[in-house]
C-alpha cells in the first residue's frame, strides 16, 4: 500500500503517514509558460494499492488529481483509492437555472473514470456521494470541530443558516452545549443577508461553525449580528477554509478567533481532519 502525496495536500499527507505508518509516493507538480499542468510520481507504484490525497481548490488542484490518477493508472498501481478532503463545485449539485451545468457530477464522472474508491470531509451536499458508482464515503470534521471549539469554552455554538443545523447540533451534542441557528438569504455570490434573531447571546461565548468559508460574507453576517447582539465572544471556524482574497484577514478583525480544518491548507488550519481516515487506512 502506498500513499501518495499530492501537492494539494502535502501537509494532511504527511499526519496520515505518520498515524497510520504508511509508506508514500511524492508527486512532482509544475505549470508550464502556458499555464499546462505537468505531474510526475517519484516512485514506481506498479502493482500497489494507491491512496492518492488531493484538495481540489484552487482549481489548479482539480487538474492536478486527474493526472495524478492518470499516472497511477498507466503506471501500473493495482487500485486507485482517492481522498478528495475538500470536493470543489459541490453547491452547483443541480440545475438551479435552465442551461446550467450539474458541476459536482461531471467531477464525480470523471474522478471515477480512475479510481476504486473516493472518500471526502463534509460534501456540501450529501447527494454528491449519488455520482458516483465506486464506493464513495462523506466523513464528517464536525466533531472535530467541536472538540477544537472547547478550547474557546463556548456557550453556544451557531449555524450562520437553517442547513447546517445537523452539522451544528452536531459539534454541540459532543461538547453536550447549547446550538443555535440563523436565518440566511443570499443575495448574490458575495452577499448575504442574515434576519435579525434573537438568540440571546447576550454575554455569551459563541462559536459559529460552518462547512465552508469561502469570501466570508455568510460569516461576517453572522458575526455581526452576534456582536449586535451582545455575545461576549465571537469564534468562527469551519470545516473548509477557502478564504477567498482577504477574508481570513477580514474575519479575524472582528471575530476572537477563526479556525478551520486541514481539508484546504492554509495558516488558519488548526484542526487535521487525519483522525477521519482511521478506517480507510
Ligand atoms: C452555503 O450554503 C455554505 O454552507 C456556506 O455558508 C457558504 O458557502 C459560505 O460562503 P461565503 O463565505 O462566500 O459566504
Amino acid at each position: 500500500m502506498k500513499l501518495i502525496k499530492g501537492p494539494g495536500s502535502p501537509k494532511l499527507s504527511e499526519r496520515l503517514i505518520e498515524r497510520n505508518d504508511l509508506d508514500y509516493v511524492e508527486v512532482e507538480s509544475k505549470i508550464f509558460p502556458d499555464g499546462e499542468i505537468y505531474v510526475k510520481l517519484s516512485k514506481s507504484v506498479e502493482d500497489e494499492d494507491c491512496y492518492l490525497v488531493q484538495t481540489t481548490y484552487p482549481n489548479r488542484r482539480l487538474l492536478e488529481l486527474f493526472f495524478i490518477q492518470d499516472a497511477l493508472i498507466g503506471n501500473g498501481a493495482r487500485s486507485v483509492n482517492v481522498i478528495v478532503p475538500y470536493f470543489s463545485y459541490a453547491r452547483q449539485d443541480q440545475m438551479f437555472k435552465e442551461g446550467e451545468s450539474i458541476s459536482s457530477r461531471a467531477i464525480a464522472e470523471r474522478i471515477q473514470i480512475q479510481a476504486d474508491s473516493f472518500y471526502s470531509v463534509d460534501l456540501h451536499s450529501e447527494k454528491i456521494t449519488d455520482f458516483f458508482k465506486i464506493e464513495a464515503d462523506n466523513y464528517t470534521a464536525m466533531r472535530l470541530l467541536g472538540v477544537h471549539s472547547e478550547l474557546y469554552e463556548p456557550d453556544l455554538l451557531i449555524s450562520p443558516d437553517e442547513g447546517g443545523i445537523d452539522r451544528v447540533k452536531m459539534a454541540a451534542d459532543e461538547i453536550d452545549t447549547e446550538w443555535d441557528y440563523l436565518e440566511k438569504k443570499r443575495l448574490d455570490g458575495e452577499t448575504v443577508e442574515i434576519k435579525p434573531k434573537n438568540i440571546e447571546a447576550e454575554g455569551k461565548k459563541v462559536v459559529i461553525l460552518d462547512d465552508i468559508i469561502s469570501t466570508g460574507g455568510t460569516m461576517m453576517e453572522a458575526a455581526r449580528q452576534l456582536l449586535e447582539q451582545g455575545a461576549d465572544q465571537v469564534h468562527a471556524g469551519c470545516t473548509h477554509g477557502l478564504f477567498v482574497d482577504d477574508a481570513f484577514d477580514k474575519l479575524d478583525e472582528i471575530c476572537d478567533s477563526v479556525f478551520c480544518t486541514d481539508t484546504i491548507e492554509s495558516n488558519g488550519c488548526e484542526v487535521t481532519v487525519a483522525p477521519l481516515f482511521d478506517s480507510v487506512f
